[in-house]
């Protein structure tokens, strides 16, 4: 069968610099599966018709990366509870008939990250959420699935934060502060969902708000992550970890989602920490 039948792509603006196809490029020559993987730069106001194309040309699954997560749900005619409950997709599978199936795998893969790469435990935990939208969004909910003790979210736009909370409707394990409202608040893990190491802006957080020995965990990761980092060491974080092994297990759960088989994702992901 030609790599041309096997045809997936990332769609983004801007996608250049996106990693996924080196990452599904790798799992694929690991588990011997032939595949074309590229990048689609399209605008907002082209994102759907792009899509469309795409699979109707034969294109099997795509990946959704900013900012096209939440219109990435919308064209779905399916949805998995993943993403129902983001509200947002960054894996659309072809399904027969012609139909979308939207999936959100960000959720999973930090799980995954975070507890089998970095050994954490997440039960028990008392978590911190820095950030409301999208990819926090994701986060949140897989915190509590992960057993998380209590969450709380803090959002520089507060109705968001809520929104989320009321969304999760858990109300004794997960619920809001003010960004500016956490003193004389403890956590032993905090993690970044925020945007500020991309656009600019300062954790200006109180550092008591982190425990002895508490995880520090940003999405971010390259340059996006040093203000976070810069932060948690501050605050004397005994475990900081970056999203660069978020972003390789949420590929992994796409890629396993599409060709039936889960790829080893520490090779993959040892050989981008040598330029991250
Ligand atoms: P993503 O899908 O990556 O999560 P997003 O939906 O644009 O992107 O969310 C960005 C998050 O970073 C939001 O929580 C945003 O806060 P607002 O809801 O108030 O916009 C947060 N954020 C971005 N810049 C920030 C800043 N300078 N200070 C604090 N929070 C910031």
């Amino acid at each position: 069968m030609s790599a041309e039948a096997h045809r997936y792509a990332v769609f983004g603006q801007p996608i250049a610099h996106s990693l996924s196809p080196q990452i599904h490029t790798a799992f694929a020559e690991q588990l011997g599966i032939r595949l074309g993987y590229e990048t689609i730069d399209v605008a907002p106001s082209g994102f759907a018709d792009a899509v469309r194309r795409f699979f109707d040309d034969g294109g099997l699954g795509a990946n959704v990366t900013l900012p096209h997560k939440e219109a990435a749900f919308a064209l779905a005619q399916q949805h998995t509870e993943d993403a129902s409950r983001v509200g947002a997709a960054n894996t659309l599978t072809a399904l027969v008939g012609g139909l979308v199936q939207a999936h959100n795998t960000d959720g999973s893969g930090f799980v995954r990250d975070i507890t089998e790469r970095h050994a954490l435990d997440l039960r028990g935990h008392d978590a911190l959420l820095l950030g409301a939208g999208g990819a926090a969004k994701a986060v949140a909910w897989a915190l509590l699935d992960a057993g998380v003790k209590t969450l709380t979210i803090v959002n520089r736009t507060p109705e968001r934060a809520d929104a989320l909370a009321d969304a999760i409707g858990e109300p004794a394990r997960c619920h809001t502060r003010y960004w500016d409202g956490l003193d004389g608040e403890c956590f032993d893990l905090v993690v970044n969902a925020t945007s500020i190491g991309v656009t600019g802006g300062s954790f200006d957080l109180p550092m008591s708000i982190l425990q002895d020995h508490g995880t520090c965990y940003d999405l971010c990761y390259g340059t996006a992550s040093a203000s976070f980092k810069g932060w948690a060491t501050a605050a004397g974080t005994h475990y900081f970890c970056d999203g660069l092994g978020m972003l390789v297990e949420q590929a992994a759960d796409a890629f396993e989602r599409w060709h039936g088989q889960r790829p080893d994702t520490d090779p993959v992901y040892d050989l981008l920490r040598q330029r991250f």
